[in-house]
């Protein structure tokens, strides 16, 4: 049996930057997670960080990486409708920009961080329990192996992301759930090969959306819109890049490198919130409370904050013994995740081919982008959501 003051569930990113900072306070946690720590790294997810994340990366002491192999993006592109327009960030929100570095990259600065503090991670932890949530010494218990064991503690954190435990021990009569899956998937392809573009580029095509983004100048991520029902199978990467190809604007097809794929996967599109995000002494962070369509790369991101408020109410408690932040946090993590929301949603509408679409939803996403590079007020308005809101 082990006592700390908190237990995290989940070995992401979520849990670990929580970790992280909340150990350079001196306050003692514990981070389980499932699978061992190759599997969680082996996951290849987005990479476009706000700056208040960049922020919290530093304040964790972790961001040395992040500054000198990420990117600093000031713009991106959108090419539409036979045009490429560039949507200024930098000029648009006032002076701020996004930087481009991998979650892989950044979940492995996270778990060497935690190796240099001697932080308390556990892996293959299986058959997790959340127990007497609403009492003042809640428990979890878990099994590594044939060895079965239990944690007291004062606070359980859920870092385990949509398919976790944490979420489903909240009673169905308390939990309330917003979704909204999209008729679609994105076929993700990794590929050693010089990024076609500088900056990302997305793209409003009639055969479907696409994306071009990046890792580092030697390795490219590209992204097309696919049906629900498409397989990898039905995509070899000859057929991937020809599709990319059709849907880019000649002079960036023209110099688009394609190779060989080193990862390949479809992901679905679906908007996803639970409320509240508090259950007694539980708390949800991350993917364990809500989802994002990748559009506005608003995941890691909106993780973050929920990570930014627990982490200062968490500090509020055991420094001051002030639980309002505490008893505020469900609410404030909500409000910024459901502005979030509502931008990656807009992004996804505008840019997506919606199969059961009619043509007059066709001229509204061309008057929205005509509008969108036409008026300086509609471009702070994307600046100031993708560089990310204030926390
Ligand atoms: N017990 C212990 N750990 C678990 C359990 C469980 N029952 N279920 C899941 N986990 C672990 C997963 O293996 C994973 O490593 O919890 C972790 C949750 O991590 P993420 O899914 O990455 O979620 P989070 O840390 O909130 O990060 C959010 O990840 O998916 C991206 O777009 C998303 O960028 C966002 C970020
Ligand atoms: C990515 O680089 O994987 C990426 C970038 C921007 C997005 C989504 C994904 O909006």
């Amino acid at each position: 049996m082990m006592k700390v003051q908190i237990c995290i569930i989940g070995g992401g990113p979520s849990g670990l930057m929580l970790s992280q900072l909340l150990h350079l306070q001196g306050i003692d946690t514990i981070v389980l997670e499932k699978y061992p720590r190759e599997h969680v790294l082996g996951r290849i997810r987005a990479g476009v960080l706000e700056h208040g994340f960049a922020e919290l990366m530093r304040e964790a002491q972790c961001g040395e990486r992040m500054d000198r192999e990420g990117e600093i993006h000031r713009g991106f592109d959108i090419a539409h409708d036979g045009r490429l327009d560039r949507v200024d960030l930098y000029k648009y929100s006032g002076g701020n920009s996004v930087i481009v570095y991998g979650q892989t990259e950044l979940t492995r600065d996270l778990y060497d961080a935690r190796d240099r503090l001697g932080g308390k991670v556990l892996h293959n932890a299986e058959d997790v329990a959340l127990h007497e949530l609403m009492s003042d010494a809640p428990y979890v218990t878990y099994r590594i192996g044939d060895m079965t064991d239990r944690i007291d503690c004062q606070f359980v954190i859920g870092a385990d992301g949509f398919h976790g435990i944490s979420r489903n021990s909240i009673p169905s009569g308390v939990l309330r759930e917003y979704e909204k899956i999209y008729p679609f998937g994105w076929l993700g392809v990794l590929s050693q090969t010089k990024p076609v573009s500088p900056e990302l580029i997305y793209v409003k095509h009639a055969r479907g959306f696409a994306l071009c983004s990046l890792r580092s100048q030697v390795l490219s991520r590209y992204y097309i819109q696919v049906p629900l029902t498409d397989s990898i199978e039905d995509w070899p990467d000859e057929a991937f890049w020809a599709e990319l190809k059709c849907r880019l604007p000649e002079a960036v097809a023209a110099r688009l490198i394609t190779g060989p794929s080193i990862e390949k996967s479809i992901a679905p599109l679906r908007s996803y919130v639970a409320e509240p995000m508090r259950y007694g002494r539980l708390f949800l962070a991350g993917d364990a409370a809500h989802i994002f369509p990748p559009t506005g790369a608003r995941g890691l991101n909106s993780a973050a904050s929920d990570i930014y408020y627990l982490y200062h109410a968490m500090i509020a408690h055991y420094k001051k013994g002030d639980d309002s932040e505490l008893d505020g946090y469900s609410q404030k993590a909500l409000a910024r995740i459901w502005k979030a929301q509502r931008f990656s949603w807009w992004m996804t509408m505008l840019l997506h081919r919606f199969p059961d679409r009619v043509a007059y939803e066709d001229r509204l996403q061309e008057a929205e982008l005509a509008y969108l590079f036409s008026s300086e007020t509609a471009m702070r308005l994307l600046a100031e959501n993708y560089v990310g809101l204030p926390f």
